[in-house]
């Protein structure tokens, strides 16, 4: 599609990293091994609300250890009898994430702008998986919630952008598949770009993305034809 902004006026990207660069299906085929696939999608439904409703009440707990109540409170509804070891195994799936097939040779196309992860994870969470697949070097920086001890979609996550990566939040394009994290970009000033993995359309509570596009490669050719 033509892009509603213009290309030029962008200084750096910043990407989401859960399902939008990395597939949760390491997490859903351990659940499934283990206990359920059922599990794969209330835990991450539930480690999301979690950080909501920390962020709603002034305090901060790190992903990881929301990522593992979250785990603990969802196995319990669904009366899984899951011991420690299989709970250690199935977080450990989040460190074992894979890219999807695309990623590689999009980011090698976007790398005529800095590139940086913009996440609710944690560095010590998204390092690992980064390096594992070689893909650390393309991003400059990784800029966590955890810097400011509040989660997206709280304003302050994004203007890390600003605070800790010192571009104009306004020359900076997110790309995420969360219509939710697309939304709470768009209202922090910052450009935006749905990654429409899933075909589902953007969130309607607006303001709406300055870009669309089905997978990153897509928006390579729009940013860098
Ligand atoms: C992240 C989650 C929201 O990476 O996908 O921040």
């Amino acid at each position: 599609m033509a892009p509603a902004i213009e290309v030029a006026d962008l200084d750096a990207l910043a990407f989401d990293f859960y399902g939008t660069l990395v597939r949760l299906d390491r997490v859903v085929e351990r659940c499934a091994a283990l206990a359920t696939a059922e599990l794969a999608s209330r835990w991450r439904a539930r480690q999301i609300q979690y950080a909501l409703l920390v962020s709603l009440m002034g305090r901060y707990q790190d992903f990881w250890t929301l990522t593992e109540l979250a785990l603990r409170q969802v196995a319990r509804e669904l009366q899984l009898d899951l011991d420690a070891a299989q709970r250690t195994e199935l977080l450990q799936a989040w460190l074992d994430l894979e890219p999807f097939a695309e990623v590689r040779s999009a980011l090698e196309r976007l790398q005529t702008r800095p590139l940086f992860i913009l996440s609710n994870g944690t560095p010590g969470m998204i390092a690992p998986v980064l390096e594992r697949h070689g893909l650390r070097g393309f991003f400059r920086e990784i800029l966590s919630a955890e810097a400011v001890r509040i989660y997206k979609p709280a304003p302050a996550v994004y203007a890390l952008v600003e605070t800790q990566a010192g571009f104009r939040r306004d020359r900076v394009l997110f790309v995420s598949v969360n219509g939710w994290d697309v939304v709470g970009a768009a209202q922090a000033g910052l450009r935006t770009c749905y990654l429409n993995r899933t075909g589902l359309p953007p969130d309607p509570l607006g303001p709406e993305p300055d870009l669309t596009a089905s997978h990153l490669g897509e928006l390579a050719t729009t940013l860098a034809p």
